[in-house]
């Protein structure tokens, strides 16, 4: 089965951003990390990052089109994009992730806008949690 993981906005930067939020891992290590993992799942894992909305959309329709299931961390768009929601409600099975705990944070990040549209939401268990999401689609997969 192949997989999508799309990071958005500012996660290319993991390891430098924050780290005492996000970690000290790079975005290129992860990426590696979760490819192992989707190996070891049987899955086929994509992961790609982008600063860009329209190309974030893009990938989203491929994924729609292919029903490919999506593993989506929407970034800072998670709290303001209507049309990453409208994309995400194009797709079958998408599990959004959050590498901090929204709910723990600033009020304007407990407004999620994408959430409604997703599978299943996972936050707070850092980098962690885009596992969990593969082992839930691997699962899944398996029905
Ligand atoms: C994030 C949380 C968002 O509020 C923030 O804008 C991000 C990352 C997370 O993974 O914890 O860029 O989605």
């Amino acid at each position: 089965t192949r997989v999508l993981v799309l990071n958005g906005p500012n996660l290319g930067r993991l390891g430098v951003r924050q780290p005492e939020i996000y970690g000290s891992t790079t975005h290129e290590e992860l990426a590696q990390h979760l490819r192992d993992t989707g190996r070891a799942l049987g899955l086929d894992v994509d992961v790609r990052q982008t600063n860009h909305e329209g190309e974030m959309l893009d990938w989203l329709g491929e994924a729609a089109d292919g029903g490919i299931p999506v593993v989506l961390n929407p970034a800072a768009w998670s709290h303001t994009s209507i049309a990453i929601a409208d994309a995400v409600a194009q797709v079958d099975v998408v599990v959004e992730v959050h590498i901090s705990n929204v709910h723990a944070r600033e009020e304007f990040r407990k407004h999620l806008v994408v959430s409604p549209y997703a599978t299943g939401v996972i936050a707070g268990l850092g980098l962690g949690g885009y596992d969990l999401a593969l082992t839930h689609i691997a699962a899944v997969a398996a029905t």
